[in-house]
């Protein structure tokens, strides 16, 4: 290495113009941000008009170019995308370089690979940036929650559907008018998929679930419902009965007393979710971000803070940069890694079947308004153990009523037998919704 360290920018878009700007202006902050220094710079396209000033001499098209410099030291993955950003990162790992990285999609997907990778080359990947934007979270659960045995993970880890959520609860809009308005303010991708179907939420929580739990998640077996399909009726009810809806992901360890098994079971989760007007996450409003983590013996610690954006992501990806600056002053010897800044798994872990996870549930269900229908559908719950904490209808007229349940806890596949028997009752004209609640 030189006397500073160089740092290979793949990237110069949002979060890769807010890294250049911090790197490139040191003055106030920690001194080690003065010990690194941009030493060649990835784009797509070198004629892009830029909002930070680079020396043209250190920009390329070819980002292998910049991987394979000998004058970059740590290779900092900001272009998105799973290829070529993977192979980039294998490729940096293997010339013995560590990572920074805010791309979930590359880490949810691969990370179990990358780790491998990273440390049989005795190299760090860091990724503070890929999960909720500026909010510490990764480093607190590898390093200053590691004496807990984590119970619980939930968070709000979506901005841009979080703001969709916030404004049609705060103004009764329809889903499909505030996604518009988001798009014209930058605040959602012209495609929107990976953000309201959840696929971004459940890349997020299984990075954290792998992290606080200790094993590795298979991103594809996480049940993932968006909000994309949510109407708005759902929410001013849930307003009503005293909760905002909310895109929640979970993780849950179900066995709480026994480390010992061969396999951890897990319950990961992405869908809308009924919060009560009391708890912590449902004041997260807008583009922000909350992470809530539930452990032994620390009890709840929530992060929470802006979930994106150039400045904050830009801000944990300098953190990692730093992390590794500051060890390379310390090693003595390449291969000697912090063993609380790499990722390694320590155990297995396996996610269960959606039937066995256990929550409380809110309904809609379109009905006849007859009477006794309430009754009725309050036995065919009470015949398969579902308990009700309310049920209440909204909406009666010569068309039908509304009725919307919402259950105490019970199993997915109770709730699921359940509405199978409902849907057969005549004053059952179909079940409109089903959330999950907290
Ligand atoms: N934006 C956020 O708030 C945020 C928050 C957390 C995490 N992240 C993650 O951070 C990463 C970057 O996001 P972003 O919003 O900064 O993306 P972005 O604005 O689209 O920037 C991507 C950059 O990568 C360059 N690039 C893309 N493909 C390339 C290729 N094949 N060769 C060379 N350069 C290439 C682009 O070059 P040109 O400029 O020439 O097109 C651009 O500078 C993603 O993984 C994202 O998920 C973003």
């Amino acid at each position: 290495m030189g006397t500073t360290i160089g740092i290979g920018l793949l990237g110069l878009g949002t979060v890769g113009s807010g890294v250049a700007k911090i790197l490139l202006s040191p003055q106030g902050r920690h001194p080690l941000v003065s010990e690194v220094h941009l030493a060649r710079v990835a784009v797509r396209d070198l004629n892009r008009p830029r909002d930070v000033s680079i020396p043209t001499k250190l920009l390329t098209k070819d980002p292998k170019e910049v991987v394979d410099d000998p004058s970059v030291d740590v290779v900092v993955e900001v272009m998105g995308g799973i290829e070529p950003a993977r192979t980039l990162i294998m490729r940096a790992i293997k010339a013995g370089k560590s990572v920074v990285t805010a791309n979930k999609a590359v880490i949810a997907r691969h990370g179990e690979e990358i780790a491998t990778a990273a440390n049989a080359s005795g190299v760090y990947v860091l990724i503070e940036a890929a999960v909720g934007g500026g909010i510490p979270i990764i480093e607190p659960l590898k390093q200053s929650l590691g004496g807990n045995r984590i119970k619980r993970v939930s968070g709000i880890i979506n901005g841009t559907t979080n703001y969709i959520l916030s404004r049609m609860s705060k103004e009764g809009a329809k889903y499909k008018e505030v996604l518009n308005e988001a798009q014209d303010l930058g605040y959602a991708e012209a495609d929107p998929a990976a953000d309201v179907e959840g696929l971004d939420a459940a890349d997020k929580i299984a990075i954290l679930s792998g992290l606080a739990f200790g094993g590795s998640i298979d991103r594809t077996k996480i049940p993932t419902i968006g909000i994309n399909n949510l109407q708005s009726i759902d929410v001013q009810y849930a307003k009503q009965l005293g909760y905002e809806v909310k895109l929640l992901a979970t993780a849950e360890k179900l066995i709480q007393n026994n480390e010992r098994l061969d396999s951890i079971p897990l319950a990961l989760s992405v869908q809308p979710t009924l919060v009560p007007k009391d708890h912590p996450l449902a004041g997260v409003n807008g583009v922000n971000n909350a992470i809530l983590v539930e452990g032994e013996p620390i009890g709840k610690v929530m992060f929470y803070g802006p979930g994106a954006g150039a400045g904050p992501t830009a801000s944990a990806v300098v953190a990692d940069i730093l992390n590794i600056a500051g060890v390379n002053q310390l090693e003595t010897s390449t291969t000697c890694l912090d063993p609380l800044l790499s990722a390694n798994s320590w155990r297995n872990c396996h996610l269960v079947d959606r039937n066995v996870m256990i929550q409380r549930n809110y309904l809609r269900l379109n009905v006849v308004d007859s009477p006794g229908v309430i009754g009725r559908i309050g036995s065919l719950f009470g015949d398969r153990k579902v308990s009700i904490q309310s049920i209440v209808q909204f909406d009666a007229s010569q068309e039908g009523a509304e009725i919307v349940v919402i259950t105490h806890k019970v199993s997915l596949g109770q709730m699921n037998d359940s509405l199978e028997a409902i849907k057969h009752l005549k004053e059952v004209a179909g079940i409109a919704s089903h959330l999950g609640c907290l």
